[in-house]
């Protein structure tokens, strides 16, 4: 009763002709996908370019990122409404990335996905333990703080709105996935905590995607998990025929 999402972070990654041709590419490949919800996250940059490209096809446009602010004096920021304005429907919120490099946490996620709700759009919400983390034996407390404090102040009806991705941090470009049981335990605790801080229908309903090193020879076992609901892919969404391999997975 869920539908699948596979979502493409192309990261820093495809200049407009390049992310032109790709996402081309991509088009013709899915055009018969209907029962799999398809996104690409393309660079500020290519927005404009990708969104004209995916007209007349079921292809939506995600921003990897944005402030929480509707406008103002951020230079260099772009807020959830121009996001919006370009076309996007999704956009992606606390990234490990954005954790690790650009000091981005709960408190900012919270923001961040209040703020793309208002704007009218679908938050993608990413969490994770680190390596340190998972050797500690604290993964499901990290896990469970990030959903808490993300969500923080938030009602179930707008909770329902979101996607989680759940992304070990040491998974990440590294081509370490987790093991489908290791993704799955993690998965099923994040449905209890959306079933604590929504309802039991919001946990029911809550797409919940795995990322880190997510590629065509192990999205199959991946999608096999209960709890495991799509991906948010790195690496393998850079290039077209890799990318439509997991979309079209085998359960
Ligand atoms: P990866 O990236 O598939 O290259 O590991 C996933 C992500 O960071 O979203």
């Amino acid at each position: 009763m869920r539908t699948p999402v596979i979502a493409g972070n192309w990261k820093m990654h495809n200049t407009i002709a390049e992310s032109r041709s790709l996402v081309r590419e991509l088009k013709q490949l899915i055009h018969d996908v209907t029962d799999v919800e398809v996104i690409v996250a393309p660079v500020f940059t290519s927005i404009g370019a990708v969104v004209a490209e995916v007209q007349g096809s079921s292809i939506k446009v995600a921003a990897q990122n944005m402030h929480w602010e509707m406008q103002g004096a951020y230079t260099g920021e772009v807020s959830p409404r121009m996001v919006k304005d370009a076309g996007c429907s999704h956009v992606i919120i606390g990234h490990s990335e954005r954790r690790q490099y650009f000091a981005e946490t709960n408190q900012t996620v919270n923001k961040k996905v209040r703020a793309a709700l208002a704007a009218g759009l679908t938050p993608i919400m990413c969490i994770g333990e680190t390596l340190a983390e998972r050797e500690a034996g604290t993964t499901m407390q990290v896990v469970a703080e990030q959903v808490r404090e993300g969500f923080a102040g938030m009602q179930a009806t707008d909770i329902s709105c979101c996607i989680i991705a759940y992304e070990p941090v040491w998974a990440i470009g590294t081509g370490k996935t987790a093991t489908p049981a290791q993704a799955e335990e993690v998965h099923q605790a994040i449905r209890g905590i959306i079933a604590e801080i929504g309802s039991s229908s919001v946990a029911a309903s809550m797409r919940i995607l795995y990322g880190g090193s997510v590629k065509p020879d192990n999205i199959d076992e991946l999608m096999r998990e209960p709890d495991i609901d799509g991906a948010l892919v790195g690496g393998a969404s850079l290039k077209a025929d890799s990318f439509f391999r997991i979309v079209r997975f085998q359960r």
